[in-house]
């Protein structure tokens, strides 16, 4: 049975799976990774210059404009066959939770209804200070961030920066589900940033099988029941079927 087979297998008698995604799973929809040789955003610009509060405090339209164009990026991009079938597979499979490290909203566009961010969402804003809650209707100027609407202090990306907490909640959510599941499909990350990182080692402490799908090889294919490298928006769909 080759290891494409072993894959669709263990998919088919899951019973509780979970789908985790990385940059990876966005990149044949034309939106870079962050540590792809040369083409990986943190190959071509700083991250503590343009992913730090620092950095944004020290020259917040910088930081701004910055965003502003990955989210232009996003609003021409589509979903890919790999967003499509894991939201196939979500339509089939009643309760399929996505966990994704993405910011970019393309598993939702895709169809997938039940998205974990954790690392928040670059479609959304928040005061730099901390008024509560996000902030709707935003004046989306790409060169200068807008202000909170409570306390005139510049708005900031809802995401997480280096060094900042993830969104408890979501991380909880996450955590649980990585204990419950009983198969996680770990899909296009290189599995350096912690916490989201250690979800697939929880997962396999927990009893589950771990497929993974990556070009390239990572830690995960140690404990991986099958190790499948290759791109997603080829193998996805195999893989999980529909
Ligand atoms: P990385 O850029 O670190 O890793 C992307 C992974 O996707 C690599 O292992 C690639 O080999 C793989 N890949 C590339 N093309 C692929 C394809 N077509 N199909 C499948 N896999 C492919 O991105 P992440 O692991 O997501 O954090 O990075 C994790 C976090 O680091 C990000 O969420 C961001 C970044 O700093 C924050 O913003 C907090």
């Amino acid at each position: 049975m080759s290891d494409l087979e072993r894959a669709r297998a263990i998919v088919e008698r899951a019973r509780r799976p979970v789908v985790f995604t990385g940059a990876g799973v966005s990149a044949e929809s034309g939106i870079p990774t962050f540590r792809d040789a040369l083409t990986g955003l943190w190959e071509q610009y700083d991250p503590e210059q343009l992913a730090t509060e620092a950095g944004f405090r020290a020259d917040p339209e910088l930081v701004w404009r910055w965003y502003a164009s990955r989210r232009e990026r996003v609003a021409q991009a589509q979903p890919n066959p790999a967003h499509l079938a894991i939201a196939a597979l979500g339509r089939r499979r009643a309760g399929l939770l996505v966990v994704t490290q993405n910011v970019d909203g393309l598993h939702q566009r895709a169809g997938s209804t039940d998205v974990v961010e954790l690392h928040g969402s670059i479609l959304r804003v928040r005061c730099l200070e901390g008024c509560a809650g996000p902030v709707e209707g935003w004046a989306s100027d790409p060169r200068v961030p807008p202000r909170c609407p409570r306390c005139g202090a510049p708005l900031r990306p809802d995401v997480v920066w280096f060094g900042e907490l993830l969104p408890e909640h979501s991380l909880q959510r996450a955590q649980q589900a990585a204990i419950d599941c009983d198969l996680m499909v770990v899909v296009g990350t290189s599995a350096l940033v912690y916490p989201a990182a250690e979800l697939p080692f929880t997962a396999v402490r927990a009893g589950a099988d771990v497929i993974c799908v990556n070009p390239e090889p990572t830690a995960i294919d140690e404990i991986a029941t099958v190790a499948l490298h290759g791109k997603a928006g080829e193998l996805l769909a195999r893989v999980l079927g529909g």
